[in-house]
């Protein structure tokens, strides 16, 4: 039976497990896929075991995204754009580097909300790993505009360097926090913020009505950027979604048949 896992650390709340057993049920594959509890100093090490014991694929969560990007012998034009890998394919040219996040979020946002993200003004909040990995994912959607506001400027300008050559003139702009003007129809929070319950300091006018609020991080209670986005006339819609949606890509990668994500993302809700 072919194997996959997926290599974090921590990695005991992983629900990768349960998504591809149910993708393969589904489709009706015959793998196994195992949570992998790579040590802190090594990553390299556990996917070079896990290689020699026959596994076809992984999947790679915090921390080792950016080692997953180093260790890849070659790398997707997705992966490579994201800077950090969350997909490994063990082919017989070597270790192939993927990235599926970003396809993950604009298939969330696209098939699962609904909403199209042509022609639409987007506010990308956060500079950091997260947000690298969506921007050309939501570039190739032809948003109208594309804000990213962090904390620290800088980093959202490096970003906007990185990806001006594919954008449209005047499409990709950088800014602070309460820089951010005008109003959004999609606003996206890739900051780590939610982690520590902190709220991004934007303006409420950023959203317009009915806007669509999207936080990368999911929980049983909404985080505190959600509450925000609902309060000031926003729609809110955790990062569930985009973690199903990334998963339904790697499991195409790997298996080149694409699963079905609404029941199963429903049945995940009611476990959360
Ligand atoms: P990740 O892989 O989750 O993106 P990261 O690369 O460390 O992690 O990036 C974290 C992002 O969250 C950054 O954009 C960071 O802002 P800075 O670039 O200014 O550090 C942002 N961030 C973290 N904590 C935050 C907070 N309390 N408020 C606002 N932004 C925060």
């Amino acid at each position: 039976m072919d194997r996959y896992c997926v290599f974090g650390n921590p990695i005991a709340h992983s629900k990768s497990p349960d998504i591809h057993a149910a993708f393969a049920a589904q489709t009706g594959q015959q793998l196994s896929y195992e949570k992998c509890l790579a040590p802190l100093d090594g990553f390299a090490a556990a996917v070079q075991a896990f290689i020699a014991a026959g596994g076809k694929g992984a999947n790679v969560t915090v921390p080792f995204k950016l080692e997953a990007h180093a260790l890849a012998d070659a790398l997707t034009v997705r992966a490579q754009a994201a800077g950090a890998v969350n997909t490994l394919v063990f082919s017989e040219q070597g270790i192939i580097g993927d990235n599926t996040d970003g396809a993950g979020l604009v298939n969330d946002i696209a098939r699962n909300a609904g909403v199209a993200i042509a022609g639409k003004r987007v506010l990308l909040l956060g500079a950091g790993g997260a947000a690298r990995g969506v921007v050309l994912p939501l570039l190739e959607h032809r948003p109208a505009a594309l804000a990213i506001a962090n904390r620290t400027v800088a980093t959202a300008e490096g970003l906007v360097q990185q990806f001006a050559a594919l954008a449209g003139e005047g499409v990709l702009s950088a800014c602070g926090f309460a820089d951010v003007q005008g109003q959004y129809d999609i606003v996206i929070n890739a900051t780590s913020a939610s982690l520590s319950a902190e709220l991004p300091p934007l303006p409420p006018s950023a959203f317009e009505p009915g806007a669509l609020a999207l936080d990368m991080m999911y929980g049983k209670e909404p985080t505190v950027f959600l509450r925000f986005a609902a309060s000031h006339g926003a729609i809110p819609r955790d990062g569930l979604g985009m973690l199903v949606e990334q998963a339904a890509e790697a499991f195409e990668v790997w298996r080149g048949a694409r699963p079905a994500t609404t029941d199963l993302l429903q049945q995940l809700r009611t476990k959360l």
